[in-house]
């Protein structure tokens, strides 16, 4: 049984809030897919929205030796594949007015001397005073070369001074804890942590981001949000998509480092971090590392009991991956938080490619009833535990679970649900998680980005995982079939401790 839920009345900010001050934004990797996939159709939509205005210029900068008109036809071709809407005449030509591009190679000087003089004369063209937002939209391996000629150029001035610079670094930040700390000491060297903003999509994602209002703008939920009343919470990331195209990329990471290091963790932290003292980026940040800080660390002998990996198969077929890869593309794990609130709760982290139904969700399952009032035992068994579930993705939403007497002269106890859709409650579909992000970067807002401490927090806590599979490599694998729910083993996980995945 589903309730309607609206929003009542209809919430937005005014306009104004939501717009960007004009700045030039420098996209380097301007070829590449992160760039075609996911930021030109967020800087289109963004654009369309009235959120960036008709001052702020976008800047391609990638080897390839196109010119300003060759990038907008680029750009044009990616938004007819990968823009979520049709692109309206009018507000493409707005937005490929505001394009531009500057070719060469990262590593010579050159690239910065012709981008520095475009730049200032976007300055003079546009008004912007100066202000650079660089996203650095390629492989990590690129990022040291490119902050270091950014700096040697002085194209990127000191905190707090105006006119300002930030940098966006996409993940993943290093592949362990030693190589996430020499980058973050190599970016360290160029910029301070207010300028560095390091993207985890995840965060800029409707759903994601409601985690917080939902646990904290809410009086009911908080009391019961403890170890008191919650048995075990699962949280998932499933995709029916396999590696794809991405397997040279995908055998250096793997699903741990993908997925796990980075979005379940963070996910992870919103569900169990302490209420903020604040709203302000650093409070909200500060809580979010208490957690990680507060993850049980497995030793050798301990790790195989609450780590299941799994590889699909034809994962080895796949362009790029080895023919006796193992590398993980499932892992589901079981982790402890030792702190006050969480002690002894379980959280069951699942995440896989190529599995039967792509689907992100948070579920979590309190306590059953400590007594049953109703008599008869049949009636009994059916009373199941209320289950609170938070639909990340699709289908985003919030899901109650409880029980109910069944109308009639009997007592008899059915489950029911309380069931609010985003759809349906705010209409249309909620904007692509990079629209918030890019946006958040030119306000400074950084409260959606990881923090160095966190991040290098999560690679301490994986990172023993990850050597422990080094010495240790699966010898099952592949071990699932594509279109399943994973290895059989990832249902004893659960099975060893009375339980079972929640069906999604
Ligand atoms: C990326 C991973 O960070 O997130 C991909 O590198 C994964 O492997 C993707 O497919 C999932 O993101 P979303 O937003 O599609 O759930």
């Amino acid at each position: 049984m589903a309730t309607r839920i609206q929003a009542v009345p209809p919430l937005t900010l005014p306009r104004s809030e939501r717009r960007a001050p004009p700045c030039a934004l420098v996209v380097f990797g301007a070829s590449g897919d992160l760039t075609h996939r996911k930021l030109m159709p967020a800087l289109f939509k963004l654009r369309a929205a009235g959120s960036l205005t008709e001052h702020s210029a976008v800047v391609g900068v990638a080897r390839r030796a196109w010119n300003a008109d060759g990038f907008r036809a680029e750009v044009r071709a990616a938004l007819a594949e990968f823009a979520s809407r049709g692109v309206e005449p009018r507000d493409w030509e707005a937005f490929a007015e505001s394009l531009d591009y500057v070719s060469g190679d990262f590593e010579d000087p050159a690239t910065y001397k012709k981008l520095a003089s475009r730049l200032a004369e976007l300055d003079r063209e546009r008004g912007l005073e100066g202000t650079r937002l660089y996203y650095l939209a390629t492989p990590p391996s690129e990022f040291a070369t490119i902050l270091h000629r950014l700096d040697q150029a002085g194209l990127v001035s000191k905190p707090k001074v105006s006119p300002w610079s930030r940098v966006i670094i996409e993940k993943p930040i290093g592949r362990d804890l030693e190589s996430a700390r020499a980058l973050n000491t190599l970016v360290a060297r160029v910029l301070d942590e207010s300028q560095t903003f390091r993207i985890d999509h995840y965060l800029g994602k409707e759903t994601v981001q409601n985690l917080m209002v939902f646990r904290f703008a809410n009086s009911i939920f908080e009391p019961l949000w403890n170890r008191k009343y919650v048995d075990y919470v699962e949280i998932c990331a499933m995709e029916t998509v396999g590696v794809g195209a991405r397997g040279k990329f995908y055998e250096e990471t793997g699903v741990l480092r993908d997925i796990v290091q980075s979005h379940l963790l963070e996910v992870q932290c919103l569900v169990a971090m302490e209420p903020p003292t604040t709203g302000d980026a650093d409070d909200i940040r500060g809580e979010k590392l208490k957690v990680l800080h507060g993850l049980r660390q497995e030793g050798p002998d301990t790790i195989d009991r609450n780590l299941v990996l799994g590889q699909y198969r034809g994962y080895r077929d796949e362009p790029g991956v080895s023919k006796d890869s193992v590398t993980p593309t499932f892992a589901a794990l079981r982790v402890f938080i030792d702190n006050w609130r969480w002690q002894g709760v379980p959280f069951y982290l699942r995440a896989g490619k190529k599995l039967a139904k792509r689907v992100t969700e948070v579920s979590l399952h309190m306590q059953p009833v400590p007594l049953c009032l109703f008599g008869r035992e049949d009636v009994c068994e059916r009373i199941e535990p209320n289950v609170l579930a938070l639909r990340i993705q699709p289908d985003e939403g919030i899901y109650l679970r409880f029980a109910s007497k069944i109308p009639g002269h009997d007592v008899a106890v059915g489950t029911v649900a309380m069931d609010m859709k985003y759809t349906e409650a705010f209409g249309g579909e909620p904007p692509e998680a990079y629209e918030r992000l890019l946006l958040d970067a030119m306000r400074g807002d950084a409260t959606l980005f990881s923090r160095r401490d966190a991040v290098e927090a999560s690679w301490a806590w994986i990172t023993p995982v990850l050597d422990y599979i080094d010495k240790n490599p699966p010898r099952d694998f592949p071990n699932y079939e594509p279109g399943s729910w994973g290895p059989e083993r990832a249902r004893e996980l659960m099975r060893r401790d009375r339980r079972a995945w929640s069906e999604l």
